[in-house]
């Protein structure tokens, strides 16, 4: 199981996140990323190294993503 978050505060709109795994990241209205609603906690062994990924490309590491 792992956990995923976004930090908004952090997060400067690059999109690389919500166009590599749009399953997990979506841009919302404010131009940030967010966690697709159900996708905070993830079982999935695809979804998590799917979820590092987009972390891991993320200019200011503004995604979270703890096991
Ligand atoms: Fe934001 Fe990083 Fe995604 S800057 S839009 S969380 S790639």
């Amino acid at each position: 199981m792992a956990t995923v978050e976004v930090d908004q505060d952090l997060c400067v709109g690059d999109q690389i996140c919500a166009s590599m795994e749009p399953e997990i990241y979506e841009m919302r209205d404010d131009g940030l990323a967010y966690v697709v609603d159900g996708m905070e906690e993830i079982d999935d062994d695809d979804l998590i190294a799917a979820a590092k990924d987009a972390a891991d490309a993320c200019p200011v590491d503004a995604i979270i993503v703890e096991e």
